[in-house]
Order: C-alpha cells, then structure tokens, then sequence
C-alpha cells in the first residue's frame, strides 16, 4: 500500500465550508438552550432592581431609602457609598458611575439598587425611594448640545485637498442636512446576570456580553479586589448586536456588587421597558454634507459633518463616530473630502455600538447624497453611483487607505445589475408609476464596502485554549462570544479540520476569563477571523508535536504523516486519532495548548490621520424594489437581491443567515423603528407596543440571496471574510427604493426624507412633493 498522500485539490475541506447548522440550532428552537436565566439558580439566590432618576439633568441632593429598606424581603439597598473600589463602569473614560454620586446625566439613571428575596419584591421597593433633585433643562436634541457646545469627546476630522474650494468651483453643488435614527437593539434576550460569591471573596459572575475580559476587569475594579478573583462566564447570548460590548458590563458590577455585601449568588434581569431606558442605543446623527459635481454627476468634492447624539458620557463613541467617518466614502472616490465629527454630549441614555458600529449611519449619508445627485442631475442613481465608484486610479480614502479590490467592488455590483435586470425593471416601474396615480413602485440598488478591523489597533488580538484528551475528544474554547451569529461553530469547524476528525469529537466550551485571557469584545466583525486563526494555531501545534512523536516511534518521515477520516496515516500503517493521542499521552507529549493570533497589516494612526486602519474591506450590494402609497405612507418591501462578498466562505448556511438577518434588522432601523424622547427626555417608545421591529412578514416574499465568488487576498482564515456587520448596511437600498418611490410624484423636485422612513415620514415627503407640506 503506498502512503496516502495529500489530495490535489487542497480544497478538499470535510468541515470548513460546509453548510453546517449552527451548534445550538435545534436547543434554540427546542427552547432548551440555556441562557442565563435558565441556570437553575442556587439555594438562597437574592434578586436585584434598580433604582432610578426621574430626571434627565441635575443634582441629586438627598436619597432616602428608608422606606425601601423597610419592605419585607428587601435584604440590602446599595448607593454610591456601599462602592469599595471605583464608582465607574465605563469602558474607557471613567464617566460611567455605578450610582449617580451627584450629577444626573439621564432619565433612569441608576441612583440605587435594591436587592430583595424575589425579583417581584425588589421591584415594587425601588419605588419607595425618596430622591430630592435639583434640575436643570436637559439637552434632548442634537441642537441642544450643538446650543450649549457640549461634547463628551473632542471634535475629530480627516480628509484630502480643500473640498469647501473644490465644491465651489464645481459645475453644480447642493447641500443639505440629513437625520438618521438611532435603533434598540431588541436582543431577545434582555440584559441579565447572575454572580455567585466564592472563598476569600472572589466571585464568579455569569454574564449575558460580548466582553467578559471588560466585565472582568471591571467587577474587579469596582468591588476593590484583583482581577484575579474575578471569573466571568458566558455561554452564550440570545443577541448582542452591539448592545452586550460595553453595556452588559452594569448589570454584571451590579450583581457582583450585591452578592460580594450580601454573601449571597444575586441575579439581576431587566426587565425589557427597563431595557430599553436604561441602555445605549445606535447613535442617531444629523450629517450636515455639502457635495460639488459636474454634469455627469462626477463628485469633485464633498464634505460632510457628522453630529452625533452620544448621550450623557462617552461609553463606545470614539470609536462609533470614527467609524462613521470612515465609511463616508462608501464605494465612492472624492477628488477633495473633508469629513468633520462632533460627539455630542445629551442628556439621553448614553448611546453605543449597534452592528456597523455608525458605519451604517456614515454610508447610508453617502448614499443620500447619490440619489441627490442623481435627482439634481436626472440621471438615474445606479449610473451616479457608478460615475463615482473608486477606480484604480482614484482608490484612496479619505483617510490614506487604498481600496484593492476594485475588481470585487464593479464586478459584484454589475453582476447584481445583470441577474435583477435592473434595467429592464426600471422601466416597467416607470410605466407602472405613469398609469398608477396613488401606488407608487420605487428602485434602489445600492454598495457596501465594509473596512473590517478594530480601529483601536490593540484589540485586533485573540487568543484559544484547546485540549486533546486521551480518548481523541477535544476541548476547545476561545475568547469570543456567541451570540446567534455561529461563531462557535465556525471555529469548531477549523479545529476539527486541523485535527482531520469529525465535528461530534470537537466540544465547544462556553467563554471564560479563567481559560482565555485578556480578549478582546467579540465585535467588529472579527470574531471568527481572530478566534478562528487563534484555535488554528492552537491546534496545529498540538498537531505538530503529535506528528513528531509519530515520526519518531514509527521511523517515518513527518511528510508522510496525515490526519484524516479520524484517523492518522503514518507510512504505510494508520491508527485511530484517539489511540495517536493516548500514544503521545504515554510518552509525555504535551497535549494542550493555549495560543494568541494579532491582525497584521494594521498601522493606523489616529492623530495624524495616517496609515491602514483595516485589515480588508467586504463588499456587497443590494437591489430592492418596493412599493408605496402615496395617501397613507404605506410600503411594502416587494422583491430584495442580495449579493454578498464573505471571501471563501468557512460555512455558506450561517454566512447567509447572517446576511438574511442583518438586512432585515437594517431595514428595520430605516423604515419602522423610531425612538422618540420627549422634551423631558423620556423615551416614549420603550415597549414593542410603540417601538416596531421587523417581522417575519416584513420579510419580502421574494428574497434572493447569494454569495459572490471571491477569495480574500489577505491571510485570513481559509480566505473567508468578516460577515457579521456588512449586510446591515445592505438595508440602505430599501431607504432608497423608498425614496425613489416618492420621486416619481414629481421628477423635478429632491426628497425630502429622512431616516427612519417610517409611513409617516413617506406621507410628509409625498406631501411635500405634491407641493402641500404638512409642517
Ligand atoms: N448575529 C446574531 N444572530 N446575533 C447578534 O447579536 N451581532 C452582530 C453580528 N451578527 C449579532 C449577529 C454584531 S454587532 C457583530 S459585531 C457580529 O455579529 C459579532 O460576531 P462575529 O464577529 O463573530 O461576526
Ligand atoms: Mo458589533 S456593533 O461590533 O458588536
């Protein structure tokens, strides 16, 4: 028998690319996949509320718990003065407190908590409090702050040329300002944890985030003792989207706060109206933009201000409005560009990452702006697009980075063009539109090119444990976070298929600090590029060192050794995978290994607005087709084509769940979803009653989604690309067939219409064509 020797086609992959469910799929759907609130709480679990400001502005000047402290069951209330260690909970800049100490920076602050025999007793005590607070008129708006001249970061900007000067030479300019919403997050699963007191008071938190590392560290940090005492577990979340990267952390300190003064494991739950006041939301943003072009619709310069609604601290903004600005361009070259940011400060609940992390709010600007040109210019948007589509002549951002895959971005986008016979469609809606007075029928195809990488450089790093046992079955944990998206199985692919065994041999582990240290949050995309590589190298140095004992104790050169079909081809014999393991075990073989991964390539810098902020870009495009009523704002989604770039895929089912999801969730934030603050800055829409998400009926009955044939060019793992983010931004073509609906009233005139393009705001921009505003 000759020695196997490697197929030729090294794709020849048993795992990776597989459309694999999602390990937890059937446990999702069975209802017995456990989340936190399913863990069977220990004997004498104590149950936490909150307590919190009835206003937006102000100081607080005394808080009487008295009576709070006098219900029955009620077993400790905390404030400020029961912190041992820092009273912050905020990621970065220290602006977060725990409890307000004095300054109120938000209706539903936390001013207190109150921990109680049951959940139900601890929510009726927090009512009890006394609070007497001086107010002060809050700042609701954008205008508010922009009036005041607060912001909780500093102004930031980039950009090319003078574009002020390029846009008034231009042919023809325009200028406008654009509102963008902000979006609940709507995790199924609300924010929870549970922390449970050990010995010489260390404790171990369960936690429903993105960020075990943060909560780790800022548990610690927040009860006084060494991050070393400090585990925090998570198996996995029922959604994040952003809203578990830094905002689980609370609720984590809270319960640890409570079990560490009461002795006792405390679980804290909030209950979903509470949800959504007390936590961060996508920012919203006003984006005030000024764009000079020629006749074609050629832009020679554009300059935009992106003013952000940041909320009452800094929480994630930095990095959310940079994120912003670097997706201005979109798919889109600028001769001369000037992108500016303001990070406003509101006394509004502080806002935070959402999925795109506000590169959704910076692109779907961009994109306004195409379809103003396109109305200014009558060309139709698709060719205004393409007029400015980076070209490898022009293929500089704004801010330094070249745009490689110019191939990628018109091949994907003129292949959608073909199969949705755009053309050929447009002009059944324009005649469709001519005999339709009422029923208006609009078109958008639109681009998405997603710079993938964290722009804060150091968290472009991961790390992976993983075990070999002595019966062949693997132990494999990482340091990113499930959260729905099937991050766990993709990397559970990887390590299967260094190990050539099956899946059923590879156990997913949930993540814990005490495995995996010092990660990163599971955001930006990354999680499967950078936990991916770390397993992979993980398992391919146990791989190598069970090579090396086999070529030693068989007398067989290490080339001839391969691991495949759960077995070990050495020479000419073959073992099973589990009896090499338990040879290697025998002979003191170290079967473990704990291994770190950092992104290369990445050099940007922030100051001087230099250098490459990401790793790769993915790319995508959209092409959505609706229908409008021009008397009620009423609209359908009737057909959406998407075509998506994931690189080589490592697994095509959860790829196009991810790109399924992420546009209807996008298509949500742009047509249904309208948070409302009144002037006292409260939310109004705190319930699903007022607040409206996309159903499964808002999903268009006829939806085509495919995967664009690519490989990416940088190392990545098994050539895949990020996936988790891009297709929200997929959705901007659904604004923009809306839009474009409205146009066909009145060709001659621009829409007016902002996101969210609720009903409403459909009939406003109707009616304003129909040259009858209603104010
Ligand atoms: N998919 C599901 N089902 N649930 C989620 O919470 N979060 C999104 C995206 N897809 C999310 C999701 C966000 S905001 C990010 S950053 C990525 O998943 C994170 O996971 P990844 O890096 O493994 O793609
Ligand atoms: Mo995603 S917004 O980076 O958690």
């Amino acid at each position: 028998m000759n020695a196997p020797t490697k197929p030729a086609d090294a794709e020849a992959l048993r795992h990776v690319r597989q459309p694999l469910p999602h390990d937890s799929g059937l446990k999702h759907v069975q209802g017995s996949a456990q989340y936190i609130d399913d863990i069977r709480e220990p004997d004498g679990t104590l149950h936490v509320a909150i307590g919190q400001s009835p206003k937006a502005r102000g100081r607080l000047l005394s808080l009487d718990v008295s009576s709070v402290r006098a219900v029955p069951g009620v077993v400790a209330v905390l404030t400020v003065a029961d912190v041992p260690g820092k009273n912050d909970v905020s990621p970065a800049f220290g602006d977060d407190p725990l409890f307000v100490e004095s300054d109120i920076g938000f209706v539903g602050q936390a001013v207190f908590a109150v921990v109680a025999t049951s959940r139900d007793i601890a929510r009726r005590a927090v009512k009890l409090a006394v609070m007497e607070i001086e107010s002060e008129k809050p700042s609701i708006t954008v205008e508010d702050a922009l009036e005041r001249g607060e912001t909780v970061l500093p102004d930031y900007a980039f950009g090319r040329g003078d574009a002020n000067a390029a846009i008034a030479v231009a042919p023809r300019n325009l200028e406008g300002q654009f509102h963008v919403g902000g979006q609940e997050h709507f995790y199924l699963e609300g924010q929870v944890a549970l922390a449970v007191p050990g010995e010489d008071g260390d404790v171990y938190v369960y936690s429903s985030t993105q960020h075990p590392s943060e909560v780790q560290h800022v548990v610690a940090r927040v009860l006084n003792i060494p991050d070393a005492y400090v585990t925090c577990e998570t198996r996995r979340m029922g959604g994040g989207f952003g809203g578990k990267e830094s905002q689980a952390t609370q609720w984590a300190v809270t319960a640890a706060l409570a079990a560490q003064v009461t002795g006792r494991p405390c679980k804290l739950r909030l209950d979903r109206d509470d949800d959504f006041i007390l936590t961060g939301k996508r920012h919203d943003f006003r984006c005030d933009w000024k764009v000079g072009f020629d006749q074609e619709g050629c832009i020679q310069g554009y300059s935009v201000e992106h003013l952000a609604r940041c909320g009452y601290s800094a929480d994630l903004s930095g990095g959310v409005v940079d994120r912003a600005m670097f997706h201005s361009d979109n798919a889109y070259w600028m001769p001369a560009v000037h992108v500016g940011s303001k990070r406003l400060k509101t006394n509004t609940v502080s806002n935070t990452a959402f999925r795109g992390f506000g590169g959704p709010q910076g692109m779907l600007a961009i994109e306004h702006v195409m379809d103003q040109i396109a109305w200014a210019t009558g060309r139709d948007p698709l060719d205004v697009r393409y007029a400015n589509f980076y070209t490898r002549d022009g293929n500089l951002t704004p801010f330094g980075m070249e745009v490689e895959e110019i191939d990628t971005l018109h091949g994907l986008v003129r292949t959608l063009e073909r199969t949705t016979d755009y053309r050929v469609r447009r002009e059944e809606i324009a005649a469709f539109n001519a005999s339709s007075p009422i029923m208006k029928r609009g078109l958008a195809l639109t681009p998405v090119k997603f710079g993938i990488s964290f722009t804060l450089t150091h968290l472009n790093q991961a790390g992976a444990l993983v075990h070999v046992y002595q019966d062949g079955s693997v132990h494999l944990n990482h340091g990113g976070t499930e959260m729905g998206q099937g991050l766990y199985i993709k990397v559970a692919q990887v390590v299967a298929e260094e190990f050539g065994i099956s899946m059923d041999q590879v156990r997913i582990t949930a993540t814990t600090t005490a495995k995996v240290p010092n990660t990163s949050p599971t955001a930006a995309s990354s999680g499967s590029d950078l936990n991916g590589m770390a397993a992979r190298i993980a398992a391919g140095a146990i791989k190598r060192r069970m090579i090396s004992h086999a070529a030693d104790a068989y007398g067989v050169p290490e080339e001839q050794i391969e691991f495949r079909d759960d077995r070990v081809f050495i020479g000419n014999e073959s073992i099973s995978f589990p009896e090499l393991a338990r040879k290697c075990i025998q002979a003191r073989v170290q079967l473990s290994e704990a291994s770190h991964y950092s992104t290369p390539k990445i050099t940007w810098n922030r100051e001087k607005a230099t250098g490459r902020p990401f790793f790769y870009f993915a790319y995508g495009a959209a092409c959505s087709e609706v229908i409008i009523d021009t008397l009620t704002g009423e609209n359908r989604l009737l057909r959406a084509d998407i075509l998506h770039d994931v690189g080589k895929s490592l697994n095509p089912a959860i790829d196009i769940g991810q790109i399924e999801g992420g546009f209807v969730q996008g298509m949500g934030w742009l047509t249904t979803e309208e948070l409302v603050f009144n002037r006292d800055g409260r939310l109004l829409t705190h319930a699903p009653s007022t607040y409206k998400i996309p159903v499964s009926s808002d999903v268009p009955a006829d939806f085509r989604v495919a995967l664009y044939p690519n490989a990416n060019r940088e190392e990545t793992i098994y050539r895949s690309k990020a996936v988790g983010e891009p297709p929200i931004m997929l959705a901007n073509s659904v604004f923009c067939a809306l839009a474009d609906a409205v146009h066909s009233l009145d060709p001659s005139k621009p829409v007016p219409l902002d996101a969210p393009a609720t009903p409403e705001a459909i009939l406003r921009a109707c009616e304003a064509l129909r040259g009858r505003p209603m104010g």
